[in-house]
């Protein structure tokens, strides 16, 4: 738009300034060629009237004839040139006007003499068989001319800039209105569905507002009626749930009165108890992010303190449920040292849990856990850390490329997952694991391994947790 301005002032100044210097120029030189004419005709019924007295002089003649500044005489009588200056002569008038004033009729021409423009206008004088020649400089009307074209130029450029001033001010005015709804529709996909736009006093913008405002009011009671749907039900599906946990718990207590049937049925039965009420519970947890009703609870805590026992709690358990030690090395930067981290342990643990769990699960189990400051601290530049990542690394077949993207969607299982029976996941651990981590205001991503399985890196801002809006809401 702006360029579109500029050009089109441009375009209108340069052909008003073309009008203007042609029409002009014609003028001045008409007006001058004329003033010119009326003057050398005079000067050459002077010199005529000289000429018929056989006692004249020609040089004292021609000197004598009173001419404008600036303006030379040549005279050709009795076969012989005379001329005022020594420059201008016999020569520099152009041989075309010469022939056409010695045949007798006078004639008038524009021609260039060493660069500068010059007039010559010429009256033969049949009577005394002489012809005189006026040749004018036309230099200062040049000079004029060239005042005036520079000034011309002048006025363009500035129209110009004004013009492109204006298309600046007029589309930034008329884009404005895009700019807010831009604002707004970011805030919405970053989450905030809470966002609206404000119109103010600009009568353009508020039809628009009105429709993008009620077009998410009603995608934000639309989502919340799902997240409460999602809620209810869990709900309602806990009770029966631990009616029949209480149950099949009975049942494993008389477990040898059964016969091997039915106890290879409550085998079965018990497992996917335990999964559908792990499920339910995650879809609690679920709703509560959509809801956002979920809250941190924070704690400052030292982050290699907190990685080991997050480590610790999720450790083998023996037969007689005893919990032993951790199968892999937790290893501490010392970059970590003096740093306090504000987390959530609860949901800290969730995540770790979970990240331990699927390398079991899909992997092989955890080879190690990094905790490591951000940026990584190097003696020789001491930029403080602004935040923690905490990985681990497993040596599994590693997850391709193309299911990166999906692995924290929800109910999102790999295509090795469904091959496992061994597994019994639903696909819904990853995408908490991205929520109570964005929660933090930090991010999770997947990459691989340097053994070619798996690094899943979990980024926590250092300082006080924010409201868990993380500028570019990265969760891979
Ligand atoms: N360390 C890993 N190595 C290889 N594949 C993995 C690894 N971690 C996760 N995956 C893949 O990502 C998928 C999604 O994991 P996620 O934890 O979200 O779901 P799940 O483990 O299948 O179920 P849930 O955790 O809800 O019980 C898994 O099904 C698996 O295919
Ligand atoms: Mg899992």
């Amino acid at each position: 738009m702006t360029l579109t301005f500029a050009i089109g002032a441009f375009g209108l100044s340069a052909l008003m300034a073309g009008i203007t210097y042609f029409t002009a120029r014609q003028t001045f030189l008409n007006e001058r060629q004329s003033a010119e004419q009326r003057q050398a005709f005079a000067n050459a019924a002077l010199v005529q009237n000289a000429l018929r007295s056989p006692a004249t002089q020609v040089n004292q003649l021609i000197e004598s004839v009173d001419t404008l500044p600036g303006s030379r005489s040549v005279l050709r009588t009795g076969g012989q040139w005379y001329a005022t200056s020594i420059s201008v002569g016999q020569s520099a008038i152009p041989a075309a006007e010469r022939a056409l004033v010695l045949s007798g009729t006078p004639a008038s021409q524009r021609f260039i003499l060493a660069g500068s423009p010059q007039l010559v206008i010429g009256v033969p004088l049949p009577a005394v068989h002489a012809a005189y020649f006026e040749v004018f400089s036309l230099d200062e009307l040049a000079g004029t001319l060239r005042q005036l074209a520079f000034a011309l130029a002048a006025a363009a450029l500035v129209t110009t800039i004004a013009g492109a001033a204006v298309g600046r001010w007029a589309s930034s005015r008329a884009l404005r209105p895009l700019g807010y709804l831009t604002e707004a529709a970011v805030a919405i996909a970053g989450g905030q569905l809470d966002t609206r736009v404000d119109a103010g006093d600009d009568a353009d913008l508020e039809e628009l507002a009105a429709a993008f405002n009620q077009m998410t009011a009603n995608l934000q009671d639309r989502i919340e009626r799902e997240a409460r749907f999602t809620s209810d039900v869990s709900h309602e599906l806990r009770s029966p749930l631990t009616t029949l946990m209480a149950t099949v718990s009975v049942l494993e207590s008389h477990r040898t009165q059964l016969a091997p049937r039915a106890q290879s049925a409550l085998d079965l039965l018990d497992g996917d108890l335990r999964r559908f009420t792990r499920m339910v519970d995650d879809l609690l947890e679920i709703s509560r992010f959509d809801a956002g009703s979920a809250e941190l609870s924070l704690d400052e805590v030292d982050p290699g303190e907190l990685v080991r026992q997050s480590v610790a709690a999720s450790a083998p358990v023996d037969a007689d449920g005893v919990r032993g030690p951790a199968t892999f090395p937790v290893y501490v930067d010392p970059g970590v040292e003096g740093l306090r981290l504000r987390v959530d342990k609860r949901r800290f643990e969730r995540v770790m849990a979970n990240l331990m769990e699927n390398a079991t699960l899909y992997a092989g189990g955890v080879t190690k856990v990094i905790v490591e400051p951000q940026p990584p601290a190097v003696a020789y530049a001491p930029i403080p850390a602004t935040a923690i990542r905490v990985v681990v690394e497993d040596n599994g077949p590693g997850i391709p490329e193309s299911e990166r993207d999906h692995l924290f969607e929800r109910f999102y299982r790999g295509i090795r997952a469904g091959q496992r029976a061994s597994s019994q996941g639903t696909g819904l651990g990853l995408s908490l694991v991205a929520e109570h981590v964005r929660l933090h205001g930090g991010r999770v991503w997947c990459e691989e391994g340097p053994g070619g399985g798996t690094r899943f890196v979990v980024e926590l801002p250092l300082g006080p947790a924010d409201d868990g809006d993380h500028p570019d809401g990265e969760h891979r």
